[in-house]
């Protein structure tokens, strides 16, 4: 993160605060959050989107990803540096609730929603519900009937692109569960259903690619075949849809090997795509809305781990050193789930050791337990060390877990003026207190 730096006995430090300090205090495993960093990357978003598409005469509105980690503060602080909150479950909804966040600048997602969540978000009167479904739209019109109000709806289009990382596929994705078809005819139909229902207003489309993409060219395809269907919508029903949104997907840097475009640089090229779209097509510029989650708050976050055990294993190609900390896939399953890369550093002094290739594994009773695969540590990595891996804000808390009863780390937040929890550690009794006791 952007106040991560080492003093000068090569402890890592955090807004000024050592990494050494937190650890005896606050115990760890630990996920240090940057607050200025994330604040940073949320107001540059907001900015960056802002400038592109004023140059080409719109507007746009950046919503937050909570999936990708969400608190009241993080929500708070989303809302304070202008962005909305994209939530996509009863949780995350009543969060934003609970946070005082406008609820016209939130928006629900899901392609199962439960009638708890159609209702509150109803009720509470949020400004975008993205439909995923046909069977969708009907439960909505008839939810917002009995409850007599009207709800603003956006089409969960899938514009047959299928983003991964630096390349792309076009009409590659059909086949999966999210969203309604422009090829089939699907998210044409359905916006005729909500266009024709009589407590709907259909506001806009909506197209995400992926997650983790660098490269602008797959949101262009999306965006220019949004644009296309939005004006054959106007074409057919003489509706002008004030809305479209591109979803997330933003990437960021994990390791050396990761090379996110500049944000403005990607802004400039969408802005480009949609103008040009949409003067072929005859129609006025819509507002570009954006749902970046990973690229806000991925960076802002580190994981910091105590060193419990060091072990050399001889492989066929050498002897491995396997480097034990004392948290892994129930504080970050990205590595196992994902293949995700990570680095690490030795972060709590200097050594004159040589590097040393190692891997860093977790605590827990899987060999896939991989926190960091392979990384330069110095050789005289010992028990007791901090290591710590940057890059970990993102879907990382979100997809924790308890496997082999470990309670899961708290969310230490970190600013020069103060240092607070944002997320209590578990303790043994939080998990102890569900279960339930012996049986009758
Ligand atoms: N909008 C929608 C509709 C989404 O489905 C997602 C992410 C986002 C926005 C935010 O995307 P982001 O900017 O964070 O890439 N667990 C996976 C990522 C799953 C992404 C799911 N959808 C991971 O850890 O890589």
């Amino acid at each position: 993160s952007a106040h991560a730096a080492k003093d000068a006995q090569g402890v890592l430090t955090i807004a000024g605060h050592r990494v050494t300090d937190l650890a005896r205090e606050y115990g760890s495993p630990l996920y240090l959050f940057d607050v200025e960093d994330f604040r940073a990357r949320a107001r540059e978003a907001v900015g960056a989107f802002a400038a592109a598409f004023e140059r080409v005469g719109t507007s746009s509105r950046t919503y937050y990803a909570g999936k990708a980690f969400l608190t009241v503060a993080v929500a708070q602080m989303a809302a304070a540096e202008g962005l909305g909150i994209d939530t996509c479950s009863l949780g995350e909804l009543l969060l934003a609730r609970r946070a005082g966040v406008d609820p016209q600048l939130v928006g629900l997602h899901g392609n199962s929603k439960s009638d708890e969540e159609i209702e509150l978000a109803l009720q509470w009167g949020i400004g975008r519900i993205v439909v995923d479904s046909l069977q969708e739209i009907d439960r909505l019109e008839a939810a917002a009937a009995r409850l007599g109000v009207r709800a603003r709806v956006m089409i969960r289009v899938t514009a047959g692109v299928e983003a991964h990382t630096h390349d792309f596929i076009a009409t590659a994705h059909e086949d999966q569960k999210f969203g309604l078809s422009l090829q089939s005819g699907a998210a044409a139909e359905a916006a005729a259903r909500v266009i024709a229902a009589d407590h709907l207003d259909l506001i806009g489309l909506h197209s995400h690619i992926g997650s983790q993409i660098f490269d602008a060219s797959g949101f262009e395809v999306a965006a220019r075949r949004i644009v296309a269907l939005r004006a054959q919508l106007r074409r057919r029903h003489g509706v002008e849809l004030e809305e479209l949104d591109l979803g997330g997907g933003l990437g960021m840097r994990y390791t050396s090997q990761d090379t996110p475009p500049p944000l403005p640089e990607m802004a400039e090229k969408l802005a480009d795509a949609v103008a040009k779209e949409c003067a072929d097509a005859g129609d006025p510029l819509p507002v570009l809305s954006f749902e970046p989650g990973r690229s806000l708050i991925g960076p802002a976050m580190c994981t910091l781990y105590r060193v419990g055990t060091v072990k050399p294993v001889e492989t066929d190609h050498g002897v491995r050193t396997y480097v034990s900390v004392d948290g892994g896939m129930s504080d970050n399953v990205r590595t196992a789930l994902y293949d995700a890369d990570y680095s690490c550093t030795l972060a709590s002094r200097t050594s004159d050791a040589a590097p040393a290739v190692v891997r860093v594994v977790g605590r827990h009773c899987e060999s896939g337990d991989i926190v960091v695969r392979d990384e330069y540590l110095p050789a005289d990595v010992a028990p007791g060390d901090l290591v710590a891996v940057p890059g970990t804000g993102a879907y990382c808390q979100p997809l924790s877990s308890n496997y082999n009863m470990a309670p899961r780390p708290g969310v230490l937040a970190v600013r020069e003026s103060a240092v607070e929890w944002m997320v209590r550690p578990e303790t043994l009794d939080d998990l102890f207190a569900r279960d339930c006791g012996p049986l009758a």
